[in-house]
């Protein structure tokens, strides 16, 4: 389901997009085979359950009429208005053309759409993620947290945030 157009097209991914998703998620080479399940599995239960009795919450966005990333998002269970970004890829041919944060500025405007006033994402502190790293304080994310040898030794858990003012 198109929502804006632009030279970027929002999507409400539907089950003919479920491919395209984990194919993203494959030619990702940060994302190992089990990050690629997790993915699969969070999008069974979305494509299953559809967008209005989902848990989880996918976004892509299409360009020239092709999927070329994807963002999921959810409630934090057991909080009250606190959301995780549980995954954002952007296939990898096509990093650095604003994608991710085209994506990220619509699930900030769905989480708060939702009554959500946290978005927290998640990311390692391996150097193969700095980029990552530099995304989210780039699209204006605090690092309010870090968990040493979280991962793994040597593989630090680094919680980025984003506050949203109620009302
Ligand atoms: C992180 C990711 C989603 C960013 O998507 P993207 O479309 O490439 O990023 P954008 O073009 O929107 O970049 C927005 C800003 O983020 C920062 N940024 C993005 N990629 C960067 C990189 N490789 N190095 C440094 N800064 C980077 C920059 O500030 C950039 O703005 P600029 O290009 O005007 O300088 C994408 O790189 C990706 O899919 N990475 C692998 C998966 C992943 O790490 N997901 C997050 C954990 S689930």
């Amino acid at each position: 389901m198109a929502i804006s157009s632009t030279e970027l097209e929002l999507v409400i991914p539907t089950t003919t997009d479920g491919l395209t998703i984990l194919e993203i998620a494959r030619g990702i080479s940060l994302f190992d085979a089990g990050d690629v399940d997790t993915i699969q599995e969070l999008w069974t239960e979305f494509a299953t359950r559809g967008d209005s009795e989902s848990w989880y919450h996918f976004l892509g966005a299409s360009k020239s009429g092709n999927l070329a990333g994807f963002a999921c998002y959810g409630r934090r269970p057991l909080t009250e208005g606190t959301f995780d970004l549980y995954w954002i890829a952007v296939d990898s041919r096509h990093h650095r053309q604003g994608i991710g944060e085209f994506l990220l500025k619509h699930v900030e405007a769905q989480v708060q759409s939702r009554g959500g006033h946290l978005l927290i994402a998640e990311t390692a502190g391996k150097p193969a993620f700095e980029p990552t790293r530099h995304f989210y304080l780039g699209s204006g994310y605090e690092l309010e947290g870090r968990l040493r040898d979280f991962y793994a030794i040597g593989d630090d858990l680094y919680i980025f945030t984003r506050h949203f003012p109620l009302g």
